[in-house]
């Protein structure tokens, strides 16, 4: 079973009060909740127990279920993410921290063949270089996978005399709720999914008066990055 449907599961269980203790469920009353058949209710109480997302006993012949802390984890991040998306459709937000990076993106954001699409594609010249900013907290880490998954604004790569600069793409944001730029995702980047990169028309760290370990806003824009 996958994560997804896994959720789903665990939000029902959660709804009987398996969240906060052992509750005691007959399969047959379980399967009529789930909309299953008997035989794949325990299938999935047993899939669960192997992604161990839930745990069960049983006691006396009678089956006792609880969620682990993995699971309760699990529930939390799908109605986060089930609320984040009733309340800003269209949109995602981050929060991270700011962290000094290997001084690589000044380097690419000032190579003439990105200079000009971002120009083209988002309307100004940015400041050479990007604003990392560290996500601490898992539910923003995998805001940033999913976002990831979009096509957003694409700048192609190009080459030089010298080496191959890579595709990039880039999403429309808002950042402190101040400054207009983006965020992008370079086809090579050397950095994991807790790693945002933000560009900007302006020096963020001045404009913003950041430093180390501030933390900041960013929300990106989807459909304004089509
Ligand atoms: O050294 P690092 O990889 O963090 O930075 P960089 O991409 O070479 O950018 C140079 C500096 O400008 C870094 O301190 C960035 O955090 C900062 N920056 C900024 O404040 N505002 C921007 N729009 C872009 C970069």
């Amino acid at each position: 079973m996958n994560l997804r449907l896994a959720r789903t599961y665990l939000v029902d269980l959660y709804k009987l009060g398996a969240g906060e203790k052992y509750i005691k469920v007959p399969t047959s009353e379980l399967a009529a909740f789930f909309g299953v058949s008997q035989q794949s209710a325990s299938r999935i109480l047993q899939e669960l127990f192997e992604m161990e997302l839930i745990d069960k006993r049983n006691v006396d012949r009678t089956l006792w279920v609880r969620l682990t802390d993995k699971g309760l984890a699990e529930v939390d991040d799908y109605i986060r993410y089930i609320n984040d998306a009733y309340e800003r459709p269209g949109r995602f937000f981050f929060r991270g921290v700011v962290v000094t990076g290997l001084g690589e993106g000044a380097y690419y954001m000032s190579r003439k063949g990105y200079v000009i699409q971002f120009e083209r594609l988002l309307g100004f010249t940015p400041y050479p270089g990007t604003l990392n900013l560290k996500l601490n907290e898992p539910y923003y880490v995998y805001q940033n996978r999913l976002l990831r998954k979009l096509r957003g604004l694409h700048i192609k790569g190009f080459r030089t005399k010298e080496r191959v600069f890579g595709d990039v793409r880039a999403f429309r944001a808002l950042i402190q709720s101040k400054i207009e730029g983006a965020v992008i995702y370079a086809e090579r980047s050397i950095y994991g999914f807790d790693m945002l990169e933000v560009i900007a028309p302006v020096y963020l760290r001045d404009a913003l008066k950041l430093r180390d370990g501030d933390v900041v806003e960013v929300e990106v824009y989807i459909n304004e990055s089509r």
